[in-house]
């Protein structure tokens, strides 16, 4: 039996997480904002990409993701959801998107799928927000709950600090029946004891999907830049890297200076027409630069601007 859960090709719906969870494998999921990273984390298997609100984190520098707007994120959305074939697409509502009243929170959710190309929204909160997630459900939205630590409550949390502790377990599964109650297809556990996760696992029908959560959720997500080693800062406890893109970019940039410096970079290899010194009016590199890409096949096969 392909260990894959769908084939090749085929888009990965909700009714495929559901049907992954009943057969015991594992949900994969992680964040993707623009095209090429889509098209890459999608190439290597990604079930779910989400398109979110930590982009204001890691994308735009900001400590917090609270100013992120919902033009930005239908923005990088729409970008996401050119280069992904057959994950399945959630856009994250941003702060302030959802929270003022139910009609607001159709309006702007109808636009991660009129605009941006998604398939379902996620939304943080518990018992305050099912009334709404119920709506979006109504209207045909697909809604993505979030519970636990919820970044866009940072101020009300104190910090980004681990919720569910002690006695506030009652709440954070309260909050996690409650989103699963009002039609949610899948909820994200994040920063919560992993007893706890495991508990609202065995409680909740919907898929679980843990970051900070520990082993025993229906599913992992990870942001992109902290699993592919892209964040130059202290790496959170919960994060497994698996590459260390930012190391490896250094390095990069470090040896592409140099070859610029020394004169090696660009060699005949990466030129076209003959070197200067036998053809000294050669304006052929000169020529292709100006062309657009569309035009290369213009070019003799040597000469091909996208080699
Ligand atoms: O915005 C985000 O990346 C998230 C995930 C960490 C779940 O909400």
């Amino acid at each position: 039996m392909s260990k894959h859960p769908v084939s090749e090709g085929s888009r990965v719906t909700v009714q495929t997480l559901r049907a992954m969870v009943s057969r015991s494998e594992h949900i994969t999921m992680t964040t993707a904002y623009d095209a090429t990273f889509a098209r890459m984390l999608d190439e290597g298997g990604a079930d779910v990409l989400l398109v979110g609100d930590s982009l204001g984190m890691v994308v735009q520098g900001l400590d917090t993701t609270l100013p992120v707007t919902l033009d930005e994120i239908v923005y990088h959305a729409r970008a996401v959801s050119r280069g992904a074939r057959r994950a399945h697409l959630v856009g994250d509502m941003p702060f302030m998107s959802y929270q003022v009243c139910a009609e607001e929170a159709m309006r702007n959710a109808g636009r991660f799928l009129s605009e941006g190309g998604m398939q379902a929204v996620k939304l943080e909160g518990g018992t305050d927000m099912a009334p709404t997630i119920h709506r979006l459900v109504s209207a045909g939205i697909p809604v993505m709950g979030h519970v636990g630590l919820t970044p866009q409550s940072v101020h009300a949390m104190g910090g980004f600090k681990v919720q569910g502790k002690a006695e506030d377990a009652r709440r954070v599964l309260a909050d996690a029946k409650a989103v699963a109650e009002a039609g949610a297809y899948a909820i994200v556990l994040e920063g919560i004891p992993r007893q706890l996760a495991a508990e609202i696992t065995a409680q909740v029908h919907i898929p679980t999907i843990g970051i900070g959560a520990g082993p025993d959720c229906d599913g992992q997500v990870l942001v992109c830049y902290d699993l592919l080693g892209l964040t130059s800062d202290r790496v959170p406890k919960f994060v497994k890297q698996y590459e260390s893109f930012f190391e490896r970019g250094v390095a990069a940039m470090q040896a592409y200076r140099e070859e610029v410096r020394s004169g090696t970079f660009p060699s005949a290899q990466h030129s076209f027409g003959k070197a200067a010194k036998q053809h000294p009016a050669a304006t052929d590199q000169i020529e292709a630069r100006a062309y657009p890409l569309q035009q290369a096949s213009q070019f003799a096969d040597s000469e091909r601007v996208l080699g």
